[in-house]
């Protein structure tokens, strides 16, 4: 019997959904034991957030600076034969309990030369996250095998409304009855099942080598070419924002607050002005360098890792 670790973190359940269907073929094969980790900040996160909380998140989110967690659950002496590590996106970045795992002495014993699959359940944004992580597994020794991407179905502008009142209400509803419902279509959660059923031949094989083939051919990963060259923009820019906030004082310090209001508005700025001519550029751009940006979207879509650029 193989046996597969799952790590996650979920605040609003979405996450837990997508594991729990993803997990249903491995755990029904009865050829591989399951361990779940879900991981549990030690002060969790609000849900609804505040606006300013919201914004709080981002230094250390963005700056990958972990919070503290409950102790794990799972024996990191164990062997495990494979790792599933589920997480979701927070300011073009792992969230930060997920982040706390990635730097934790646990993460480094169970990910050592072990193939690690990661499952993400976003809005729409992963890229730069995304090599953050790999980035991690690969400097722990680990190998990254296979990506899964959930993704929310809705346009940019119209998905940005429908999740920010999702986050500031909690309620995962149709805003003013006009917006998209936020969040992950159910129908894509509860067909996340058939990415399962890919994963179980190689944790059985050890054979990994056609796994994010096979799942791509089945829909994993979807790469929004306008996303490439704007992840990029917003990443530099947040980098300059993430230092300015973090010099007035840590997490929650009152003194950041005047810097948080000048980041929110920054933030719908980027979102409502700068996304939409991004994306006008990026036509543009596809049009003119066609190779090198078909290039970008094969890279992230075979989940290699090409380290630092
Ligand atoms: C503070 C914060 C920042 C977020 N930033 C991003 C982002 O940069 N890109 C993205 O696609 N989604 C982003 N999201 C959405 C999340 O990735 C995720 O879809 C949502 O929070 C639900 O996940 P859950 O399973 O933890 O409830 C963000 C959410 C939060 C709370």
């Amino acid at each position: 019997m193989k046996k597969l670790l799952v790590v996650y973190y979920s605040q609003t359940g979405q996450l837990t959904r997508i594991v729990h269907s993803v997990l249903k073929p491995i755990a029904d094969s009865g050829q591989v034991e399951v361990v779940i980790e879900e991981l549990q900040p030690q002060e969790p996160y609000p849900f609804p957030w505040s606006a300013i909380a919201f914004a709080d998140a981002f230094p250390e989110s963005f700056q990958q600076r972990p919070c503290r967690l409950k102790p794990f659950r799972f024996d990191p002496n164990a062997h495990y034969d494979a790792v599933l590590l589920a997480y979701q996106v927070w300011y073009l970045s792992p969230s930060i309990p997920v982040t706390a795992f990635l730097t934790s002495a646990e993460a480094a014993r169970v990910m050592r030369n072990r193939p690690v699959t990661t499952l993400i359940g976003c809005r729409n944004m992963w890229l730069q996250a995304h090599e953050k992580v790999k980035e991690h597994i690969v400097t722990l020794g680990g190998r990254p095998a296979g990506n899964i991407v959930l993704m929310d179905r809705a346009p940019n502008l119209l998905g940005v409304i429908s999740i920010a009142a999702w986050m500031l209400t909690g309620r995962k509803e149709r805003y003013l009855k006009i917006f998209p419902k936020p969040g992950i279509a159910d129908e894509d959660i509860e067909t996340a099942d058939r990415f399962g059923e890919i994963l179980v031949p190689a944790i059985d094989s050890g054979d990994w080598s056609s796994v994010q083939s096979e799942l791509n051919r089945r829909g994993a990963v979807r790469v929004v070419p306008a996303y490439i060259l704007f992840e990029q923009r917003i990443s530099k820019i947040f980098n300059i924002w993430a230092k300015f906030i973090d010099s007035k004082g840590g997490p929650g310090d009152p003194a950041r607050r005047t810097r948080l209001r000048a980041f929110i508005a920054y933030l719908l700025a980027a979102v409502f002005l700068i996304a939409p001519v991004a994306t006008v550029v990026t036509s543009v751009l596809q049009r003119l360098k066609r190779k090198k940006i078909n290039q970008m979207v094969s890279y992230f879509a075979e989940n290699r890792y090409r380290g630092k650029t």
